[in-house]
């Protein structure tokens, strides 16, 4: 049995790629804060397959619950995707107001969201067979790239992500987890409130590109220039 947990399933990429992982065989623990259509689908046709978890990556008490449930499932995990994450406001530039509570949130859910969810099933991840760490990134958090004068939560959260994916990378070679950190492209999801169809791929086509790109990277030996794009290609930290 090869078991999964992936972040921010309830729609986008997240639900794609739980898909993706169900019909490669996978046991998938969804985390989902809301109720979705799309995992209820893929319940009916995954009954046993697919666990659906209420997780709340911003939440100490939330992560705590779900990972009880996931321990109470399975004495390992092969792979963890650390993929939910918000966009916050991308509109004021230092030169107008700027919310520094709505920064706080954003930096909960996507530098320290991913952590709390790491450290919770760590041991699980230790004793998996594949042990793969996937987080989510952007190609806003890369500084090398930097060319924005707004977005400060959402450019500065996914820059300390990276950061955190670097010492996860480290310290976790000694446990045989591969650490891989990825931009997924622009992909037509519901980060801006709506979805974006002027983008690159759907997330179908982008949780597929995740996936390969996952399983190459993974047969790669350990390297430090692991911050990537879904197509493989490196991208400067
Ligand atoms: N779309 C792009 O072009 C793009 C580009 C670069 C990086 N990314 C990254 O890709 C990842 C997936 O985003 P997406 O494009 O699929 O956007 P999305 O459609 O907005 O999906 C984000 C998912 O994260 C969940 N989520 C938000 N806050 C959460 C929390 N506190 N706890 C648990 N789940 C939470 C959402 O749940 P609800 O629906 O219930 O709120 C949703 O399922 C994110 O990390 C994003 O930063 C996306």
């Amino acid at each position: 049995m090869k078991y999964i947990c992936i972040t921010g399933a309830t729609r986008g990429i997240g639900a794609f790629l739980t898909k993706v992982f169900l019909d490669e065989g996978y046991t998938v623990f969804a985390g989902s804060i809301e109720e979705s259509e799309q995992l209820l689908k893929y319940k009916q046709l995954y009954e046993n397959q697919l666990h659906i978890v209420h997780m709340d990556i911003g939440s100490d008490r939330s992560v705590k619950e779900a990972t009880a449930y996931i321990y109470s499932q399975t004495k390992y995990l092969d792979v963890l995707i650390n993929n939910a994450g918000i966009l916050g406001d991308i509109e004021s530039t230092i030169k107008t107001d700027l919310d520094f509570d709505e920064m706080l949130t954003v930096y909960n859910v996507n530098s320290v969201g991913p952590l709390r969810v790491t450290h919770a099933l760590l041991a699980l991840l230790q004793a998996g067979n594949e042990k793969i760490l996937l987080n989510i990134s952007s190609e806003a958090g890369s500084i090398g790239n930097s060319f924005r004068t707004s977005w400060y939560a959402y450019c500065m959260s996914k820059a300390a992500l990276n950061m955190q994916s670097a010492m996860l990378r480290d310290h976790l070679q000694e446990d045989d987890i591969k650490v891989i950190i990825m931009h997924p492209g622009w992909v037509q999801t519901f980060m801006r409130g709506k979805v974006d169809s002027d983008a690159t791929y759907t997330p179908k086509e982008a949780a597929q590109m995740i996936y390969n790109t996952m399983r190459r990277q993974a047969a790669e030996p350990f390297s430090r220039n692991n911050f990537i794009d879904s197509e493989g290609r490196q991208l400067p930290w």
